[in-house]
């Protein structure tokens, strides 16, 4: 019998999710449906149920539903603990199990695809809402020299380090939490866009100082190039988009459904493809 999977957001019309997982189940051998599901702004949780009962296996979840998904998770794997959001659930005899893979998808992202280790570097997040909460751990997981977070609002991202400060096994990252203003006179080896303001064509109020020779600029956007990649581009940093990074999240995924590894190499150049 074929195995159902599903990804729910709202808006969700836009998603790759199903072209990306139907790629690893041909790749794999793999015998699943997964499609793309609107849930109502108010009716995620009755949408789960609905599903679970049609007997689905699991579903991704995006925007707006990842702290309902967190919510209604009956366990739920450090990652997704740490960062109080769930983007896969496992449906298993009536338990739904939370795992959140976003940040494993990033740290991925940049070590394996865009060979560039992590450990030891300077690491510059941008932004402090829920796309920066899900990937703060598994950033720090890589080991890097220096963690510093840049909001526009200070205090979210002093929320953010304070709760990394917390944790003893992070005890040899220097941790900061910084306003924009403050980053005059810093230089980072990464700097990772985790912002919303690709999505308004907002720039950044960043001096092209933060960038070091040789720095990778990420921005976990994807499908278009934003302000900050134009201005990491011109400041002479190595620029890379959000796609590699839902790739390698929806890998880790379906490696929690099916217990199977997919390469993403494949359908990343696929994916760019389209
Ligand atoms: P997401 O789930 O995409 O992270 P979010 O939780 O609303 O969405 O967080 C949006 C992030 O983008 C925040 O860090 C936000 O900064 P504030 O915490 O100060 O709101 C940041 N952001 C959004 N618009 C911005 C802008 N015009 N300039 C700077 N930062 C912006």
């Amino acid at each position: 019998m074929t195995d159902k999977y599903a990804v729910l957001g709202n808006p969700i019309a836009h998603s790759k999710s199903p072209n990306i997982h139907m790629m690893f189940a041909k790749q794999t051998h793999q015998d699943i449906r997964y499609e793309a599901i609107l849930a109502p702004l108010n009716g995620f949780a009755d949408t789960i149920k609905k599903l679970m009962a049609e007997g689905y296996k699991g579903v991704n979840v995006t925007v707006p539903f990842k702290f309902e998904a967190y919510d209604l998770s009956a366990q739920l794997n450090t990652l997704a603990k740490h960062a109080g959001a769930v983007n896969t659930l496992r449906f298993e005899d009536d338990k739904v199990t939370g795992d959140n893979t976003d940040g494993l998808g990033l740290v991925r992202d940049i070590e394996q695809n865009l060979k560039t280790s992590i450990q030891s570097k300077r690491v510059l997040l941008l932004g402090a809402g829920g796309a920066a909460e899900g990937v703060l751990h598994p950033l720090l997981d890589a080991a890097p020299n220096t963690l510093v977070v840049a909001n526009r609002t200070v205090e979210k991202a002093v929320a953010m380090i304070d709760k990394g400060k917390m944790l003893a096994q992070y005890g040899s990252v220097g941790l900061a939490a910084l306003a924009f203003q403050d980053l005059e006179r810093q230089s980072f080896d990464i700097v990772i866009n985790a912002t919303s303001t690709g999505l308004s064509k907002t720039a950044l109020p960043i001096p092209n100082t933060i960038f070091a020779d040789g720095c990778l600029a990420y921005d976990m956007m994807y499908g278009r190039e934003t302000p900050f990649m134009a201005q990491s581009r011109v400041a002479g940093a190595q620029v890379a988009d959000g796609l590699g990074m839902l790739v390698e999240q929806a890998a880790e995924a379906f490696f929690l459904w099916r217990d199977v590894r997919p390469e993403t190499a494949p359908v990343m150049q696929k994916m760019r493809a389209l």
